[in-house]
């Protein structure tokens, strides 16, 4: 395995942060992975870098996951169960079983990063959340080299949360992630407004996946940054949940404030809205900012450090806290 020495992370992370790994090694399969933890305990991963907020150089060595392959496990009439590794790229895979006919990632079509990553966070836009599909994760339990192996119970998933992020934390590599998708009756999930009114502006009353796909597609390309051209990691924060009481209360000093019931006492609102009502919305300081069409983004125009864009952070949960007494919860790793 070659390791090589001071490698630029910018093409590695989506927000484009330049920040510099002392050592830095690709691998692409298991073995190459259980060989080198033989060597090597203190890793950093890296894979496709999308939701994470590098604020400095990386001293330990960055293990950059490469496991590329697709299979197809088993089938019946109804679904089909396909495992993919931890190195493929989420929207081409999403696309893939798209092409195929297979349903149940279509709305979740267009999001960065690979495969490895969707469990960690449960990766979910418009009604839909990557848990849904999931049957199994399969990873490497860095202290011992063993493959384990997740059901999706065991991954305890939760609204970006899972068991990666708790007690599994920095214990496992994760090395491929298996669905079960439809092949036919598919569960079409078009109910989140936004989807209905893109279909029906293209006269479609009987949508196939693929159209609702292109409709997510067309959605989040009117929305969200591209990553390829301006640096982000999607939504900087999570909605916060909140009482009942406090929801109320809040009403009647902002009586338009948007809110998804959660539970006879719980109500979700959106941050974006929060953010929105502050001012930050579009704001720009330099090399940095808040993206002008979706306020929960956090942007890099160019050159900007990790260390700025954390503080800008802040300052909007600060600002949130005053306002509205919520605290928003940061949804992208700060490795600092
Ligand atoms: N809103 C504003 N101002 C804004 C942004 C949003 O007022 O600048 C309001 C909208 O008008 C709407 C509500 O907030 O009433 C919700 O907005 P949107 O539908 O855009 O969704 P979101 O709650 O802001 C969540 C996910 C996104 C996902 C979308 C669509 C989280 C943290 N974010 O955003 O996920 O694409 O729903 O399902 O749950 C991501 O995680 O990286 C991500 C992009």
């Amino acid at each position: 395995m070659n390791i090589q020495k001071n490698i630029p992370l910018k093409e590695y992370n989506t927000f484009g942060i330049n920040v510099n790994a002392k050592r830095f090694v690709s691998v692409t399969s298991v073995y190459q992975l259980q060989q080198l933890l033989k060597e090597e305990k203190d890793i950093f991963l890296i894979s496709g870098g999308s939701n994470m907020l590098l604020t400095k150089d990386i001293d330990t060595l960055v293990v950059h996951i490469d496991i590329k392959g697709i299979s197809i496990d088993r089938e019946n009439h109804n679904d089909i169960y396909i495992t993919a590794n931890a190195g493929e790229s989420w929207h081409e895979f999403v696309l893939w079983c798209v092409s195929q006919g297979y349903g149940g990632l279509e709305n979740l079509s267009l999001i960065p990063g690979n495969v490895g990553t969707c469990p960690i966070q449960n990766i979910g836009a418009y009604g839909v959340e990557v848990k849904d599909t999931i049957s199994k994760v399969e990873a490497i339990e860095i202290e011992t080299g063993k493959l384990v192996s997740f059901s999706a119970e065991e991954c305890q998933f939760g609204y970006r949360n899972s068991i990666f992020k708790n007690e599994a934390k920095g214990k496992y590599v994760l090395t491929s992630v298996s669905f079960q998708l439809t092949k036919n009756n598919h569960n079409l999930n078009t109910s989140y407004g936004a989807i209905e009114s893109e279909l029906s502006s293209k006269d479609i009353t009987n949508p196939t996946i693929k159209d609702v796909s292109d409709a997510v597609i067309a959605i989040r390309q009117s929305k969200l940054p591209d990553p390829k051209k301006i640096g982000n990691s999607g939504s900087f924060f999570k909605n916060p949940v909140i009482s009942k009481e406090h929801f109320e209360k809040l009403q009647t000093a902002f009586p338009n404030i948007p809110s998804y019931v959660i539970s006879d006492t719980e109500i979700k609102v959106p941050a974006g809205w929060l953010i929105e009502q502050i001012g930050f919305k579009g704001k720009r300081f330099g090399d940095y900012g808040v993206h002008e069409k979706q306020a929960l983004v956090l942007v890099n125009y160019g050159g900007a450090t990790g260390k700025k864009i954390y503080e800008l952070a802040q300052k909007i949960q600060h600002t949130i806290k005053k306002t509205f007494d919520i605290d928003l919860e940061i949804e992208v790793n700060i490795i600092q």
